[in-house]
């Protein structure tokens, strides 16, 4: 309940496969395998005519914003890039009429956010917001955009608004692909993928008692490294941007192909590392790695699927079910809530409020 420590969040990461069924439902066209987006306010002419896409947020938002960046580029194919909304305000940025900017923003408060997108429209861009909160300022001050409707979120942490953020530009995705050379057939992969994601999402909540034990272990380290390449990376910043916000712990993310170029340097005995090794194409590259700082005692938490040959790596494994590629940030980014709540709570620390923090930073 409300009383109990962390109650807020750990609701809030149950209530994940529901959330993922709302802001899914009554936008995917299963005959024509695209999205129904109608608050976009755009027509197909305008949508044919985006050469770029920008998307711009705070700290979970902007994470999830990288991992939206990815999937408009792989099913639309037009090059897309987040930036931290809180630098780009600061910048002076040119703004481009056929570039399509998106705000995204749980709260629809957040100040820095707020302030680009105004920027933006003074500039004469077109915004769309990615935004829980209705009729907050940054709906508000959108062309138009995707309602998330995660329900209400109180835990600083963001669970379930940031599953919804992400299944928001797998729509965006998709509909954009749809109006360009994305088939049909691979339209229709991504919604029967869409579909299957609220039950498997479940299933990776049950094994919260098998990471509770994990948890603990990675509770004591006092830094800890999170990585992934390419899709992976932006899980990795997710999860190590968790795991510091709740458990204070030192948690630094990076691309596990830079591996080499400086963490390496750090990997020892009492330095974890969560590594992100989805079932793809850079499956092998990244087992790798993994030897790389097996060898040289570091201890490994492994999130990946059940088809991947870790060899004779030791690690901790967490398995998530599979899903099609593109979708598979999201799946991986669940265990890892789990174990940054369990960690902070055997820590004994107050996760929904954590020091410093506050849900949404709304004065400069
Ligand atoms: C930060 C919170 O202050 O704001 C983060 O600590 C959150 O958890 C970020 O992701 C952005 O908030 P919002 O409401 O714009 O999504």
């Amino acid at each position: 309940g409300d009383g109990a420590e962390g109650g807020h969040m750990h609701r809030e990461m149950l209530d994940q496969p529901a959330a993922a069924e709302r802001v899914l439902r009554g936008r995917l066209d299963e005959r024509f395998g695209t999205a129904h987006l109608g608050g976009l306010n755009m027509d197909a002419r305008e949508t044919r005519a985006i050469r770029r896409v920008k998307i711009l947020g705070c700290g979970s938002a902007y994470y999830v914003g990288q991992m939206g960046a990815s999937l408009v580029e792989e099913l639309a194919r037009i090059p897309a890039d987040a930036e931290a909304a809180s630098e780009f305000r600061y910048r002076d940025p040119v703004i481009e009429p056929d570039t399509l900017y998106v705000a995204v923003s749980q709260s629809g408060e957040t100040i820095d956010t707020l302030l680009a997108v105004e920027e933006i429209r003074r500039k004469g861009g077109r915004v769309i917001g990615l935004v829980n909160v209705v009729g907050s300022a940054i709906a508000r001050a959108c062309d138009g955009g995707i309602y998330l409707h995660a329900g209400p979120e109180v835990a600083v942490a963001s669970t379930k608004a940031l599953t919804t953020m992400f299944l928001g530009f797998s729509l965006l995705a998709l509909q954009l692909g749809r109006t360009r050379d994305l088939s049909i057939a691979d339209g229709k992969r991504l919604i029967a993928g869409l579909q299957a994601l609220p039950a498997q999402i479940e299933e990776v909540l049950k094994s919260e008692d098998q990471l509770a034990l994990v948890a603990a272990r990675l509770a004591e380290a006092e830094s800890l490294f999170f990585i992934g390449r390419v899709r992976g990376f932006p899980v990795a910043r997710e999860g190590a941007q968790k795991f510091k916000e709740i458990t204070y712990r030192h948690a630094e993310a990076y691309q596990t192909s830079e591996l080499k170029h400086g963490p390496l340097a750090l990997i020892s005995p009492v330095v974890p590392t969560v590594a992100i090794v989805p079932d793809d194409e850079l499956a092998d590259r990244n087992v790798a790695a993994l030897h790389e700082i097996s060898a040289r005692g570091g201890p490994l938490v492994v999130v990946t699927h059940p088809d991947v040959d870790l060899g004779d790596v030791r690690c901790e494994r967490i398995d998530v079910p599979r899903s099609e590629r593109e979708l598979d940030p999201i799946l991986m980014t669940i265990p890892l809530q789990v174990l940054a709540f369990h960690a902070a709570t055997t820590l004994g620390l107050d996760v929904d409020k954590p020091r410093n923090l506050a849900k949404s930073v709304t004065v400069e």
